[in-house]
């Protein structure tokens, strides 16, 4: 019988450090990391770079399937292409931050980009995060987590990245933008963000990176061995 790779699917609301501790768990297991978020900033980024009606769901699909959302291997963060331009910066910029829940609503990009997901996902045993992986993208995953940490806690995580980027926004407006983002998530129509039966709920909010990771790996650890 065939083993199937492992699957790790870490799911969350915005900002609660997914990307980071994915990541981190991918390299020290040896496993390959997928940010679903970023394919989804990278169709909004080609979009609005297109100047594509974010709501034109029939031409932003047209669009995607003549594009290639390539990931590199990069330290601190992963490299994203789309087709043969670096987009890694240009994606978590705060306007396609702010216009992104919008794209991944429509769902025929969703069904698009769920099967390049699946498509990566079979090639290698895999960490890979987002908002429906668990529940949509990889359900028979072996592990799932889900990440959580309160409104002020993931506000005040994006204000310290984005100082130390040079964007500067004020504390309540991120705290907004964060509200507003994890509302439409959770609300959309199709694979809104939802914990599944079966994943695991880690709050983060007083944890640093180094204990969410330690937390993981001691789950990851229990599941597969
Ligand atoms: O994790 P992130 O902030 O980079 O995600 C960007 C947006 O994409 C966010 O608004 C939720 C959406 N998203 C999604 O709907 N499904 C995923 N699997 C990953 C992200």
């Amino acid at each position: 019988m065939e083993m199937q790779n492992i699957q790790v699917a870490i799911d969350g609301p915005a900002s609660a450090g997914k990307s980071t501790v994915a990541k981190l768990v991918a390299t020290a297991f040896g496993y390959i990391y997928c940010d679903t978020g970023a394919m989804y900033r990278a169709v909004t980024l080609q979009a609005m770079h297109d100047k594509i009606e974010l709501t034109n769901e029939s031409a932003i699909l047209a669009m995607l399937k003549q594009i290639e959302i390539v990931f590199k291997p990069g330290d601190p963060v992963q490299h994203v292409f789309v087709n043969d331009s670096e987009v890694t910066e240009a994606i978590r910029q705060p306007e396609i931050t702010n216009a992104v829940s919008t794209v991944a609503s429509l769902p025929s990009i969703r069904t698009e980009l769920v099967a390049r997901q699946r498509d990566i996902a079979s090639q290698s045993n895999i960490v890979m995060d987002g908002r429906d992986i668990g529940t949509a993208v990889l359900p028979n995953a072996q592990v799932k987590i889900f990440l959580i940490a309160s409104v002020d806690e993931r506000a005040e995580r994006r204000y310290k990245e984005n100082i130390a980027k040079g964007i500067n926004t004020s504390l309540s407006k991120l705290k907004d933008e964060i509200e507003t983002r994890d509302r439409k998530d959770s609300t959309r129509k199709t694979s809104p963000l939802t914990k599944a039966a079966d994943a695991i709920e880690v709050d983060t909010t007083s944890m640093n990176i180094e204990q969410v990771v330690k937390e993981i790996t001691k789950i990851i650890n229990k599941k597969i061995k």
